[in-house]
């Protein structure tokens, strides 16, 4: 039997597509990476250099300038990694209001999705990675030898994303997030060039009904049929 070596999860936001990632990797001792940590930094940096964010050629040419780091965690604030943008932590910034309001639009623009996509396709055809976001069975990488898409309703997404942010201590309104994630869903799964949406080959699973260890095993189930298959005769 052998394992799948390049495992891509994409799905809409709040979808449990992190906490699958993270838990799968770490099952099977590969890399993480949630590339949408990459669109936040983009986003927050746009913010931050209070650049114009309807300027594609400017989101472009800072996407193609920042250096953006993932690095094991140095804080034991919750979080599971450090991001560094230009050397600054913003684990947590990359994560306010502000960046998630913006980050479908900055997204969306093709001069950063090259910028980023050929990143994480350097990273991910070295195998031995979980590589998590919308476009990565899709776009980053179409040779993957396993694709799961992971779904759940707006509703139950946004209630998972207030407990998220309560949890932390900060105040939360459910209505707003529940509408900020339609948003970004329609943004996501509208775009030109690499829109949200599962690969053919992809195994669909609905979270609505299943929490984070059942789907996991179901996963796990998965994991350990998807290669034996393909080798038998
Ligand atoms: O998974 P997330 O919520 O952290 O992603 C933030 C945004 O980044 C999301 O609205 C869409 C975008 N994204 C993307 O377009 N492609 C990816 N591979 C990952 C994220």
């Amino acid at each position: 039997m052998s394992l799948p070596k390049i495992i891509a999860i994409d799905g809409p936001a709040a979808s449990g597509k992190s906490t699958l990632g993270q838990k799968l990797a770490k099952d099977l001792g590969y890399l993480f990476f949630d590339t949408g940590v990459m669109y936040r930094a983009v986003t927050w940096a746009a913010l931050n250099y209070q650049l114009a964010l309807d300027d594609s050629m400017a989101m472009t040419t800072l996407a193609e300038s920042i250096q953006i780091d993932v690095r094991p965690p140095s804080h034991e604030d919750g979080r599971q990694y450090d991001v560094l943008v230009d050397g600054q932590d913003v684990t947590w910034e990359i994560r306010r209001p502000e960046v998630d309001a913006n980050v479908s639009v900055i997204s969306a623009y093709p001069g950063v999705r090259a910028a980023m996509t050929a990143q994480q396709r350097r990273v991910g055809l070295r195998g031995d990675v979980v590589m998590v976001g919308r476009d990565i069975g899709t776009v980053v990488l179409p040779e993957a030898d396993l694709k799961l898409y992971l779904d759940a309703s707006a509703e139950e997404r946004a209630r998972r994303r207030h407990h998220e942010v309560v949890g932390r201590g900060q105040p939360s309104d459910y209505e707003a997030i529940l509408a900020s994630m339609r948003e970004r869903d329609r943004i996501d799964s509208t775009r030109a060039v690499a829109p949200l949406r599962p690969a053919d080959n992809a195994v669909i699973l609905d979270s609505d009904t299943l929490d984070a260890e059942q789907v996991l095993a179901k996963v796990q189930e998965i994991v350990s049929d998807c290669c034996e298959t393909e080798i038998s005769p």
